[in-house]
């Protein structure tokens, strides 16, 4: 998809799990021949064919560390996707951010309507707990329910939807009272939450005890806050046909981010020192985790 690190193993293996999570939410989501097709045919447009499917790499190149085999992990990567996909929906609403553009085509309730929007991100939501509680995501009900609630604690008030709260409100107060440790907290439950779920499905599927968890939390946390500035650095300097989404709407929002409070050029160099610190993190793993060390690079240096 012409990206920047476009050579190597990190393009190679984004264009393969690309791949597999379109043809597993293909499978999973067969238009019904009856009057519910207009909101399958809405989720299938907003979770099939667009989006760089980070967190399922994420989840995929975690669970490689352990040796889970490849279906197991890619189902469990298509979970917090759908999770993702659901709050990028309900993101680009009117009332939310009243966006037109997403993965370069008319967002979900500009192609369809408000109100199917709206279902359809309530349905993939539904769909993400669907998957990993089905007995094809793994034979072991505890893995499963450890699944479950790893994904729920970081899509609800204490993680994703939590951190889309205190982003409206950091828009509706002009940033005033958010200090940097404010906007960090934010950037944490936005959108550092559903990074960290993507890290650690992967070693709850590796059969990782949680004290063993660490190191790889630390990562996580580190990748999620890198990848949030690189995001609200898009913003500032990205080429929206590149981003395939509408740009400039931080700061006429005159909203805080960490590029608002420390200026572009610090916010660049606190995000590649977290890519740094996170790929620290690693190294008690040899080559298994050089593709986690190359998506923390990726997170920084993307242009979309
Ligand atoms: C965009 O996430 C929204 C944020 C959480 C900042 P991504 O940049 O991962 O979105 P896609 O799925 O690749 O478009
Ligand atoms: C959206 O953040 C984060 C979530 C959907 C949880 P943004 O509003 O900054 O994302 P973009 O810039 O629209 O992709
Ligand atoms: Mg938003
Ligand atoms: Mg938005
Ligand atoms: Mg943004």
């Amino acid at each position: 998809m012409g990206l920047k690190l476009a050579d190597g193993l990190l393009a190679q293996e984004l264009a393969r799990v690309q791949g597999e999570v379109d043809a597993q939410f293909d499978a999973l989501l067969p238009v019904p021949g009856d009057r519910r097709a207009r909101l399958v045919e809405a989720m299938r447009y907003a979770v099939i064919g667009g989006g760089k499917r980070l967190r399922p790499l994420l989840t995929v190149a975690t669970a490689d560390l352990f040796g889970v085999d490849r279906e197991t992990s890619v189902r469990a990567g298509c979970a917090v996707e759908a999770i993702h996909s659901y709050s990028l929906i309900h993101d680009d609403l009117p009332c939310m951010d009243d966006d037109a553009m997403r993965h370069g085509r008319e967002t979900t309730h500009l192609a369809f309507d408000e109100a199917t929007a709206v279902l359809a991100g309530d349905s993939l939501h539904a769909l993400a707990f669907e998957i990993l509680i089905d007995p094809a995501m793994s034979g072991d009900p505890f893995t499963r329910c450890e699944l479950v609630e790893c994904l729920a604690r970081a899509s609800g008030h204490a993680g994703m939807a939590g951190g889309q709260m205190m982003d409206m409100i950091a828009e509706e107060e002009g940033g005033e009272g958010f200090d940097l440790q404010a906007i960090t907290r934010l950037q944490q439950l936005k959108t550092g939450a559903l990074l960290g779920a993507a890290v650690e499905m992967g070693a709850i599927l590796g059969k990782l005890a949680r004290e063993g968890r660490a190191h790889l939390h630390a990562y996580s946390r580190d990748i999620g806050l890198a990848f949030q500035i690189a995001d609200d650095l898009l913003d500032v300097e990205g080429d929206e046909a590149k981003a395939g989404k509408a740009l400039r709407k931080d700061a006429d929002a005159g909203k805080a981010t960490f590029v608002s409070l420390m200026g572009a050029d610090a916010a660049r160099a606190q995000a590649r020192a977290l890519v740094d610190q996170a790929i620290g993190h690693l190294g008690s793993y040899g080559e298994e985790a050089e593709l986690l060390r190359e998506i923390a690079r990726f997170i920084v240096e993307r242009d979309r």
